[in-house]
């Protein structure tokens, strides 16, 4: 048994992965992928057909991997079954499709078939508490269960956490569970890793097929060396850069990805409300500036409404609640969330200062979902603004291309929904534009003034050009005043 972050297994040459002498815990891929692909055909299980599990058994199935994704929800299953996909996401359905027809996926409630594939991916929910710390009950039940169906299992089988869990639950909670229920110990016959995911809502799939990293935590080198020589078989030779290291310390970079995304959007959101006092300031361009130096780096700077999504504002409440457990007080990481909270409100001002007030006003929120081309409205800053609105005693009609189904059963009767953008706007005394899907970015001034009431408009995503709005009363997230300019 290894103790430290810093401890590295290294795996042969023969195995496709080189040990990488500067920087102990960085496994790169060989050049040649020499792996013996001429062993039994590997077959894994997903525990958790969620988003996560879902896209990671279509995509280890497209390989040729022989996966069972196993799920508590029989409709899902059934769904699964027919090759459908019970969520929305870019290339699923057909991937889903084609595996299922080709007999190389198969979904299933019953987990004691877990036993019959090698290795056993956990990725189901791991929610918040109403204290915001980590709610570990689904993971404890899924390892209860699959321990039980690998009692009386002869052959090796290899578990692997993928659900997002604070630093210590694969080793703590998970391995505790595992070996009482199954009644082995992690080595010869059981092995455990935690091996978290970085999978992007919209673009999972393309994600899974191409990430930038694999992470692998175990304390035990059987493990790591039977899920490397999955993953090698999994991407040949594109196979990217691994990190081994301690199961902690790949709990830890999930939650660090995570809260590094969510800082910067709230640094962007930070430095937009700074630019909307001076004028002729737009914050696109700061980002473009910063951005080109490359230790910033000029992905996540688009200033918005506040992030949302069903990661972001949970593992941040996860890892801070942790860390005060540890007697340390993030206050970044705070900062973070509240800077997200308050970018919701300062929405609701923006429309509040065009109207003078809100009560009874006809409010058109163009957008829904947490970001384009998904229905997702998990903590979506539209659905934080929509309270406030009415608290405020705003009256709302919402438009959204895909995600009034969600938010239906979330406001079913407390809000107007509209067919179209254009029927949103009609008779409207202000639009707030929420989420920057292509279908609305395409209005134009025109449409606003034309379908209006009033044309108040808070472009919320910044999607619209300030100079072709200039004529209607348009206000922008991160945009000062006008300037006059000297002719
Ligand atoms: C995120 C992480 O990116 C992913 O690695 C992790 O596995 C799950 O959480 P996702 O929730 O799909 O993925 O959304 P992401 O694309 O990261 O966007 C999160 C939120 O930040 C969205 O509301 C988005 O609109 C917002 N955002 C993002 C900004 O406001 N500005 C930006 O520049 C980028």
């Amino acid at each position: 048994m290894l103790g430290s972050s810093q401890t590295i297994f290294s795996l042969s040459h023969s195995q496709g992965i080189t040990f990488c002498q500067q920087s102990p815990d960085f496994i790169v891929p060989d050049k040649v992928p020499p792996c013996n692909l001429k062993t039994k055909s590997a077959s894994i299980s997903i525990v958790g057909m969620g988003y996560v599990g879902l896209c990671t058994a279509a995509t280890f199935a497209s390989r040729g991997i022989r996966t069972i994704g196993i799920d508590i929800d029989q409709a899902r299953v059934e769904q699964i079954r027919r090759g459908k996909a019970p969520l929305h996401e870019p290339q699923l359905d057909s991937m889903l499709k084609n595996v299922v027809r080709r007999k190389l996926l198969y979904a299933t409630s019953d987990i004691s078939v877990a036993a019959h594939t090698d290795t056993t991916f956990l990725t189901v929910g791991t929610p918040s508490q109403p204290d915001g710390s980590i709610d570990l009950s689904y993971i404890k039940n899924a390892t209860e269960d699959l321990g039980n169906a690998l009692r009386e299992k002869h052959d090796y089988h290899l578990v692997v956490v993928k659900s997002t869990v604070v630093p210590g639950s694969t080793n703590g909670t998970v391995k505790r569970f595992l070996e009482q229920s199954s009644r082995k110990v992690i080595g010869a016959e059981l092995g455990l890793c935690a091996n978290p995911e970085f999978l992007k809502e919209g673009t999972a799939i393309n994600d899974a097929l191409h990430p930038d990293k694999i992470v692998i935590g175990s304390n035990d080198k059987k493990s790591v060396n039977e899920l490397a020589k999955l993953y090698r078989r999994f991407y040949g030779a594109t196979l990217p850069p691994v990190i081994l290291t301690s199961p902690e310390a790949a709990e830890l970079v999930k939650y660090a990805s995570n809260a590094f995304l969510a800082t910067k959007v709230s640094f962007i959101n930070t430095i937009a409300n700074i630019a909307e006092k001076i004028p002729g300031v737009d914050v696109g361009t700061i980002a473009e500036a910063i951005g080109l130096d490359p230790r910033i780096g000029s992905l996540f700077l688009k200033a918005g409404p506040g992030y949302g999504g069903s990661c972001f504002h949970k593992d941040l409440q996860a890892i801070i609640n942790y860390s005060q457990n540890k007697n340390y007080d993030p206050i970044l990481l705070r900062a973070t969330e509240e800077t997200n909270e308050q970018q919701t409100s300062r929405v609701v001002g923006m429309a509040e200062k065009l109207l003078g007030s809100l009560p009874s006003k006809r409010i058109a929120v163009l957008g829904l979902a947490f970001k384009k081309d998904t229905d997702d409205i998990r903590e979506a800053a539209s659905i934080r603004l929509i309270n406030q609105l009415k608290k405020k005693g705003a009256r709302v009609i919402a438009y959204d291309p895909m995600a009034i189904p969600n938010t239906k059963k979330q406001f079913p009767d407390q809000i107007d929904y509209a067919e179209n953008a254009q029927s949103a706007l009609r008779g409207a005394d202000c639009a707030i534009i929420m989420t920057e899907w292509d279908l609305i970015r395409k209005l134009k001034a025109k449409d606003f003034q034309e379908y209006m009431k009033t044309p108040n408009i808070v472009d919320a995503r910044r999607i619209y050009d300030p100079e072709e709005f200039s004529l209607l009363n348009y206000v922008s997230i991160g945009l000062g005043p006008r300037q006059e300019r000297n002719s």
